[in-house]
């Protein structure tokens, strides 16, 4: 089958497009024939060698995909074949079939354009999780870095949808406009150099709750701005800066700092990740939340949009279909 192919540790225009064998289907997996396949920034880390596991080369990148079930594995009866689905995957999703462990597979109404499926199951299963990491309850204000990315917008919605005041911490007015219409009450530009007193403008007593995927400055000036009993969430390090923390800081704040790592938890605690599919779904249905496909880009297209990606002139997801 048709496959992009990381050969190499590097850049986008390093993947070669080329054929693989059709994956194995084994007790506990579906196969779904692809149709569409986020595209994520922890693609660009993957292929670099830079994330925390390191594929055996050559491997086929793409870790979010929607298509329909063509292949059950033994144990699989809670799917059926021909049905709608998304899924994460560890890597593989480059490629015109791919399977997955049904805890990371959820059937998608057929109300749902397979595009938009495909920009849901990382996006918000990590925005859901990392929500329940930092215990986000009602009335509580949340700063969200990156927030017009793909994992930002489904905080943003999340957290709306617990009752949270949310500031959204963007870009460029383009980016603003999406936290806006996800449902963003106030926003910050990450390129302020006075983030700390933006934050503390609009939240004098404090912020409750960090959700940072991008870490370097945005992780140092929005810590300045947590309040007593306040919660960080670490989600990742897009600025390409891993901050160093000081202890001191957490104990005479009464604050916590946690890390939330979705692809670990689907290993480790897949009944965690498989709880969370149909309220989330329920949401999606129901129009509640949206994933935000910016642009949809041909299979050709790949290098082309994972540069986009690292330029950081995406907002919300791109998709390939
Ligand atoms: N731990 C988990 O469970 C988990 C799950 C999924 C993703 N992640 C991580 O979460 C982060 C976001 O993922 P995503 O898929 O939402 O990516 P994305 O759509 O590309 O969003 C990343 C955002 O980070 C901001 N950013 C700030 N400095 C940047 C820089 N130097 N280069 C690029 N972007 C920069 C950009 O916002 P502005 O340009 O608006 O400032 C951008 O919109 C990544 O680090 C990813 O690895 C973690």
């Amino acid at each position: 089958m048709r496959a992009w192919k990381c050969v190499t540790w590097g850049g986008p225009n390093y993947l070669e497009l080329g054929s693989v064998p059709e994956p194995e289907c084994d007790a506990g997996q579906v196969e779904i024939t692809v149709n569409a396949c986020g595209v994520n920034f922890a693609d660009l880390l993957l292929i670099s060698g830079q994330f925390q596991v390191r594929p055996e080369l050559p491997f086929v990148p793409g870790m979010e995909v929607s298509g329909r079930i063509t292949r059950l594995g033994p144990d699989c009866e809670m799917f059926s074949l021909g049905q709608k689905a998304a899924a994460y995957v560890k890597h593989g999703g480059y490629a015109e079939k791919v399977v997955a462990p049904v805890s990371q597979v959820t059937s998608i109404p057929e109300s749902i354009p397979l595009p938009v499926a495909a920009a849901f199951p990382v996006s918000y299963g990590s925005a859901e999780l990392a929500l329940d990491r930092a215990g986000l309850a009602a009335g509580e204000v949340v700063v969200i870095g990156g927030a017009a990315g793909a994992v930002g917008t489904a905080c943003i919605e999340l957290a709306k949808q617990r009752g949270a005041e949310v500031i959204a911490c963007v870009g460029d007015d383009a980016k603003e406009a999406i936290a806006r219409a996800c449902g963003a009450d106030h926003i910050v530009s990450s390129h302020s150099r006075h983030l700390y007193d933006d934050l503390r403008e609009i939240a004098p007593d404090g912020v409750n709750v960090i959700i940072d995927p991008v870490g370097g400055i945005f992780f140092e000036e929005s810590l300045r701005a947590l309040g007593y009993g306040g919660r960080v969430v670490s989600l990742g390090f897009a600025s390409g800066k891993i901050p160093s923390i000081r202890l001191n800081h957490f104990l005479v704040r009464h604050q916590s700092l946690v890390g939330s790592s979705f692809g670990l938890t689907c290993v480790k605690d897949p009944d965690r990740i498989s709880a969370k599919w149909p309220l989330l779904v329920e949401m999606l249905e129901a129009g509640h939340i949206n994933p935000r496909v910016s642009q949809t880009r041909s299979f050709a297209e790949l290098p082309k949009a994972l540069q986009m990606l690292k330029d950081r002139k995406v907002a919300g997801r791109i998709v390939i279909s």
